[in-house]
C-alpha cells in the first residue's frame, strides 16, 4: 500500500500591502464595512516584478527546502491558477524550469478557488498509484490583475500570493486519506473573468467595463459555499470512517468570515478549529488554503497524527476537499546544518542546469543551420 505525504511546505505573499483605508481612496467603501461584511483587514498585491510563476517559485522553493528534496527529484509539478502568467506556456513549465526540476513533468489546473483541492487530489492519486514518488502542488494567483479596480463589491475581497506543498510516496500508512470533488457548471457565470477564446481579443472589448475583470454574484456564492462547507466536509469524514468532530482542524478556503462562521454553525462544529487568516490576506484563490495551512503550522496549531481537513469552493462552480492526517511538524523538519547546506547547493546548481539545457539546445541548433548550409553548398557545387 502506497500513502501520499505532505513533506515540505512553503508560502509567499508579496512585500506591499494594501489596508481597507488604503481601497477607500479608490472606491466608496470602508473599513468598517469591509471588516464587518467579511472580516478582511488587509491583503498582498504583487507589484510589477511578480507574477504567478514568479510567486510560486518562491513557494516552492520554500517547500522544497522544508522537504529537503533536489529539484531534480520532482516527477511533477502541478499548478492551481486561474491567473496565468499567459494563455500559452502553461505557467507550470514556467515554474518547473524556474526551480530548476529538470526531470519534472508540468501542467497547470484551473479549478479556481478549489484549485489547491483537486491539485492535491490528482497528485496524491499519481503518488499512490505507483506512478510518481514526488510531486509538487502549487496554488498561486495574481488576483490583484483581474480586478476592476472601481467594483467595490469584488476588489476589496482578493489579493496576491502562492503556497505549496510536496508530496512524497511512502509506505508509511498517513497522508492524503480521502477526497472529494465536485462541479456545477450551470452556474458558471456567478463567478466570471471572460477572458478566453470566446472573448474575441479586441481592444473595445477592453473598454467602458467589459475588460476581463472579475465579475460576481457575491450573494450567490455566499450561499453555495455555505453550502458545500456542510455537505462536503460530512462527505469526506464518512468516506475516511471518522466523525466530523475528530477533525482537529479545518483549513478552508478563505472567502469570508461570515462564509465560515455560518458553516461552522450548520456543521456544529467549533469555529475556533476552522483555521482563518482572512483578516490578514484575503481571499487569495487557489493560494489561499495552502498559505493558510502553513500560517496554522507556524502557529503551532497542526502536529503529527492530527487529522485536517481542508476544503475548497469557487468558479466553475467547483468545490472539493480533502482529509489528510497530517504527518510532520515544522520540527521534524529542522535539518542539521550539513543537509541544508546540501540542499542550498542542490537549489544553487538548479540554474546552471537550466542554462546548460539552454546552451545544449542553443548548440543543437546552431549545429543544424551549419550542416544545411553544407548541404546547400554541396549541392551548388554540383557535389
Ligand atoms: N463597501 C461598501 N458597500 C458595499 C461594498 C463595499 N466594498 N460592496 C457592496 N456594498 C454594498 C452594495 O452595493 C449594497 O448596497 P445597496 O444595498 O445600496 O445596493 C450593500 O452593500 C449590500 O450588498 P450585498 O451584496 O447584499 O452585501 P453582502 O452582505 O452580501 O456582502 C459580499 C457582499 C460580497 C461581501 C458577500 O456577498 C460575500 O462575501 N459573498 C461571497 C463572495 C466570495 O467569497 N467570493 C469568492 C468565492 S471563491
Amino acid at each position: 500500500m502506497r500513502y501520499a505525504h505532505i513533506t515540505g511546505w512553503g508560502a509567499y505573499t508579496p512585500p506591499r500591502i494594501v489596508t481597507n483605508e488604503e481601497l477607500s481612496h479608490l472606491v466608496e467603501t470602508s473599513d468598517e464595512w469591509i471588516v464587518e461584511r467579511t472580516g478582511i483587514k488587509t491583503r498582498h498585491i504583487a507589484d510589477a516584478e511578480d507574477h504567478t510563476s514568479t510567486m510560486a517559485i518562491k513557494a516552492g522553493r520554500e517547500a522544497l527546502k522544508v522537504a529537503n528534496l533536489d529539484p531534480a527529484k520532482l516527477d511533477l509539478v502541478i499548478c492551481a491558477t486561474s491567473t496565468p502568467d499567459y494563455l500559452m506556456p502553461n505557467t507550470a513549465s514556467l515554474v518547473q524550469d524556474g526551480l530548476g526540476a529538470s526531470h519534472a513533468g508540468a501542467f497547470d489546473l484551473n479549478a479556481a478557488c478549489s484549485g489547491f483541492v483537486y491539485g492535491l487530489t490528482v497528485g496524491a492519486a499519481m503518488l499512490k498509484s505507483g506512478l510518481y514518488k514526488n510531486v509538487l502542488v502549487i496554488g498561486s494567483e495574481a488576483m490583484s490583475r483581474v480586478m476592476d479596480w472601481t467594483d467595490r463589491t469584488t476588489c476589496v475581497l482578493f489579493g496576491d500570493g502562492a503556497g505549496a506543498v510536496v508530496l512524497e510516496a511512502s509506505d508509511e500508512p498517513g497522508g492524503v486519506m480521502s477526497c472529494r470533488l465536485g462541479s456545477d457548471g450551470s452556474s458558471a457565470d456567478v463567478l466570471k473573468v471572460a477572458l478566453g477564446t470566446r472573448v474575441p481579443l479586441n481592444p473595445l472589448n477592453m473598454v467602458n467595463g467589459n475588460g476581463p475583470y472579475m465579475k460576481m454574484s457575491g450573494n450567490e456564492v455566499f450561499r453555495f459555499a455555505t453550502k458545500t462547507m456542510n455537505q462536503v466536509t460530512r462527505q469526506v469524514a464518512a468516506e475516511a470512517g471518522i466523525a466530523v468532530d475528530d477533525i482537529d482542524l479545518i483549513i478552508p478556503h478563505q472567502a469570508n468570515q461570515r462564509i465560515l462562521a455560518t458553516a461552522a454553525k450548520q456543521l456544529n462544529y467549533p469555529i475556533d478549529r476552522i483555521y482563518s487568516n482572512l483578516e490578514r490576506v484575503g481571499n487569495t484563490s487557489a493560494a489561499s488554503i495552502p498559505i493558510a495551512m502553513i500560517d496554522a503550522l507556524k502557529e503551532g496549531r497542526l502536529h503529527a497524527g492530527d487529522h485536517l481537513l481542508m476544503i475548497g469552493f469557487g468558479g466553475g462552480l467547483t468545490w472539493g476537499a480533502c482529509l489528510v492526517q497530517w504527518s510532520y511538524s515544522p520540527e521534524d523538519r529542522r535539518w542539521s546544518s550539513y543537509k541544508r547546506t546540501r540542499q542550498a547547493m542542490r537549489m544553487a546548481l538548479a540554474g546552471p542546469r537550466r542554462w546548460a539545457g539552454r546552451i545544449e539546445r542553443g548548440l543543437d541548433f546552431w549545429e543544424l543551420r551549419r550542416r544545411r548550409a553544407e548541404r546547400k553548398r554541396t549541392k551548388k557545387s554540383g557535389g
